[in-house]
């Protein structure tokens, strides 16, 4: 586990201080589109593709939509070129609940993640990329739309890439409202006009993806770092943040701290620094009584045990909990846990897309056993009930949407325990 130094003095890359950015000709005047440029028109650098690949499989870009899987590693999946489409598809889905940093690449920096969905591109051999984004985000998809036709404009897309014989296209996709979609494989049912089932892997998408043809998912965030690691070199990339989960991280701070936002900072960073120096401390001087550290699935931390947990995977997993997407969730010490656990589980029950046993019933029954200790009916031995619910939907699932409501459950019950127990002597059975 590593600390990162001088945090307090680290230069924003992926959303710079620079106005204006999100227009073409500034992010040129900045080095837009160098990178790209490079990757395809330096060929003493970049001798082939897999030289690209294996760039960014050093620098260990882990995925930032949640599972931190390295990038670069996930390209070299992709077989070999048989003539035959291959996509890429952009996840801006962003539908977890606490997750809010996407938005930010699209709406200051969006060159800068087409720059890498490019590079992406030419380094799978990519025919067309899919940037697919949630469909409440309107003015956001209204400002890629831009962005991309931009870049066409100016030969970034399109058919010889700048002179370089490499052609891919590019196309802006609007979801229509469920949290699914951002499911890698449901993803694609979606972009092939179908509801947004989850499929069943293997194949996986590498394989079998988008119509058939090998595809590769990446998130929005992940895709703006390729640029800088292609222009700065996996080794400068390596120095940032943390050894095992290395680079610039987009937080998103949300709750109960005195200035809620996204702050670009090196990963692994110590979670009570974010709370106390980035967001400007607890609302009203409050104590912190929970942190959700990366979207609403990941398991939620005490406000007593946060001392020495750093925004990275080890560190995290060393303290019980994940990094997802690095959209934490401040709660101070008026916040009622049963209330939160009821409200995330109607959230996931709702968004249970129905087609497993275990996650279209158990999301059902943890929230309505929740609902029943949230509105005074609950008994004790309900608390094991949740508990049970959580083990039997657990890992049986086609997706991991049964996963990311049992986990919620499982460890809001078993690190805020004496809460729940309290409201459930307060039952009207507890008192007959
Ligand atoms: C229910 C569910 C919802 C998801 N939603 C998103 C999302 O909104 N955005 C995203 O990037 N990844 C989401 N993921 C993760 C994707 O399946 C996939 O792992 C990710 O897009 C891969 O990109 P990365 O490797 O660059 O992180 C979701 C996963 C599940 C199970
Ligand atoms: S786990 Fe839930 S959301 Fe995922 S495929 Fe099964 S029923 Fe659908």
């Amino acid at each position: 586990m590593s600390t990162p130094l001088d945090w307090k003095g680290y230069e924003p890359v992926l959303i710079p201080k620079i106005s204006g950015l999100h227009q073409i000709d500034i992010y040129e005047k900045n080095g837009g589109y160098e990178s790209l440029r490079e990757v395809l028109l330096n060929k003493t650098k970049w001798p082939d593709a897999v030289s690209v690949v294996n760039e960014v499989k050093e620098a260990n870009i882990r995925g930032r939509g949640g599972a931190g899987f390295n990038a670069g590693l996930k390209w070299s999946f992709m077989p070999p070129v048989d003539g035959g489409p291959r996509y890429l598809a952009c996840n801006g889905d962003e539908s977890e609940p606490g997750t809010f940093k996407d938005r930010k690449i699209f709406e200051y920096n969006p060159h800068l993640f087409i720059e890498g969905a490019l590079i992406a591109a030419y380094a799978m051999s990519i025919s067309t990329v899919y940037v697919y984004i949630r469909g409440e985000y309107r003015s956001f998809i209204q400002m890629m739309e831009k962005a991309v036709s931009d870049a066409y404009a100016k030969g970034y897309i399109g058919k010889n890439i700048l002179g370089s014989g490499f052609s891919t296209e590019m196309v802006v996709h609007s979801g229509a409202g469920a949290y699914i979609c951002g499911e890698e494989t449901s993803l694609l049912e979606s972009l092939e006009g179908k509801r947004g089932y989850p499929r069943v892997k293997p194949p996986f998408p590498a394989q079998r993806g988008l119509w058939g043809r090998p595809t590769t998912i990446n998130n929005i965030e992940t895709l703006a770092n390729v640029p800088l690691v292609i222009k700065n070199g996996a080794s400068w990339f390596k120095t940032i943040g943390a050894e095992t989960h290395p680079g610039p991280v987009l937080y998103g701070i949300s709750g109960h701290v005195n200035r809620p936002g996204v702050y670009e900072l090196p990963s692994g960073m110590p979670i009570l620094t974010l709370i106390q120096d980035v967001a400007g401390g607890m609302r009203n001087g409050k104590r912190i009584k929970a942190v959700i550290p990366g979207g609403s699935s990941t398991p939620v931390l005490r406000g007593d045990a946060l001392e020495g947990v750093n925004m990275d995977a080890d560190s995290l997993r060393q303290a019980g909990s994940m990094m997802g997407t690095a959209g934490m969730v401040i709660m101070d010490e008026d916040t009622d846990m049963v209330e939160v656990l009821w409200r995330i589980s109607k959230f996931y029950h709702h968004e249970s897309c129905g087609q497993c046993t275990p996650c279209r019933e158990g999301t059902g029954w943890l929230e309505k056993i929740l609902d029943k200790i949230m509105h005074g009916d609950g008994e004790t031995r309900d608390l094991d009930l949740l508990l049970d619910v959580t083990t039997q939907m657990e890992g049986r699932t086609i997706c991991a949407l049964a996963d990311a409501a049992a986990w919620p459950v499982r460890y809001t019950i078993s690190r805020f325990r004496e809460e729940f127990e309290a409201r459930c002597r307060k039952s009207v059975y507890a008192l007959a």
